[in-house]
């Protein structure tokens, strides 16, 4: 649980955390937040706790956001950078934000096969104890107890280009425990957190080809499997991350895997939705467009499964986003991936979103 000396921690911070009245610099549009909640979902986005050092971005997330989730700051690399020795210090100025904003927060990630500190590799192929991520995830949860009531327990398991029968991806984890670790990290978050959301999050399913077939079909086939084995797997998270200027939807597919998913008897959260405008025309008008037009046709569909309870961005303003490469910066390309601009004005992509909230299909805007 939080103590008292986090919580002094995080009031330090406090004068990040107010919400300052909102500059004129965005569309009267309703807000992400009332329009999902017009139709009983919830909309949130990531976050990090430097950006809250920025008022007007911190304004426009109050009003925006119902949900957040840390882009970085509940990741084993921040939190456990020399063993067990963890900072929880950036998650905890997020949800300090998130309770003085009425906010929910999510938790991402406790196991994954990125973003883990430099130790932890060599410690589990040599130690082989499946202590090395249980005890993670008993901490993690243990210390943000109920104030996190859904988690992201395993992270991008399955890669069907590895070639294994399964899909799964080969890592470090699967290489040193076998496919019964994403088994052990679900029980071991169950034991932990009775009541909370125990979800499974990827990317690869969203969009049309042979190659999301694939995805599709594999993350299928090992969410039944785990249902069958009595995994507590409460929700599949899929990242949503589209593409303006690829393959595309295909309503079909997606609308079919949903629907057997949702068969499975699991929620679904879209978790880090946004759209990569590079690789088509270089005007903004054009790629903005474009990335409204996938999101849209991509809602559409999703938005039909009543089994899907939310959805998230993977950030709310191009403001925060890494900046271009090289390469790009000499095309002049800047990437404009989120529903609001560096200048935290709406773009086409805001308007999308609050248009499928509302149910108004992509064909009639
Ligand atoms: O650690 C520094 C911190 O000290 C500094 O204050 C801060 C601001 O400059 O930057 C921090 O650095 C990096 C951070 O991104 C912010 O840019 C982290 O070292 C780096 O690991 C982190 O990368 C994140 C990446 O996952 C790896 O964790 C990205 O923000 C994040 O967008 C990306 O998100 C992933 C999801 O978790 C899983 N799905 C795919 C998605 C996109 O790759």
């Amino acid at each position: 649980m939080l103590s008292r000396r986090h919580v002094v921690g995080a009031a330090a911070a406090l004068p990040f955390l107010s919400a300052s009245p909102l500059r004129p610099a965005f569309d009267e549009m309703p807000s992400l937040r009332a329009a999902a909640a017009s139709r009983g979902l919830r909309y949130g986005c990531a976050a990090a706790s430097y950006q809250l050092r920025d008022a007007d971005f911190r304004g426009l997330l109050a009003r925006e956001a119902a949900l957040l989730v840390p882009e970085y700051e509940m990741k084993r690399s921040t939190l456990e950078p020399q063993r067990g020795n963890y900072d929880f210090s950036g998650a905890e100025v997020l949800l300090a934000f998130a309770r003085m904003q009425g906010m929910a927060m999510r938790g991402h990630t406790l196991v994954w096969y990125a973003s883990n500190p430099p130790w932890l590799e060599d410690a589990v192929r040599a130690r082989r104890d499946e202590r090395l991520f249980t005890d993670h995830i008993a901490r993690v949860i243990g210390h943000f107890g109920k104030a996190v009531p859904s988690w992201d327990v395993v992270n991008e398991a399955i890669w069907p280009e590895h070639g294994r029968s399964d899909g799964l991806r080969r890592s470090f984890w699967l290489e040193t425990f076998g496919p019964s670790y994403i088994d052990s990290a679900f029980h071991a978050a169950r034991a932990a957190a009775p009541q909370a959301q125990l979800v499974y999050n990827d990317w690869g399913c969203e969009e049309g080809g042979a190659r999301h077939d694939r995805f599709r079909s594999a993350t299928l086939n090992f969410l039944e499997g785990a249902k069958a084995r009595g995994v507590p797997i409460d929700a599949l998270g899929m990242q949503g991350h589209l593409s303006a200027f690829a393959a595309g939807i295909d309503a079909k597919a997606l609308g079919r895997f949903l629907a057997e998913v949702s068969g499975l008897g699991l929620a679904i959260l879209i978790t880090e939705l946004d759209v990569d405008d590079s690789g088509g025309p270089a005007g903004v008008a054009p790629r903005d467009a474009a990335a409204a037009d996938a999101a849209a046709r991509f809602l559409d569909i999703v938005l039909d499964c009543p089994a899907v309870t939310g959805v998230l961005s993977w950030g709310l303003s191009d403001r925060y986003l890494e900046p271009p490469s090289w390469r790009q910066r000499l095309s002049g390309y800047s990437p404009r991936r989120l529903p609001f601009d560096r200048d935290l004005v709406a773009k086409p992509l805001n308007r999308a979103l609050i248009h499928a909230f509302e149910g108004k299909p992509a064909s009639a805007r």
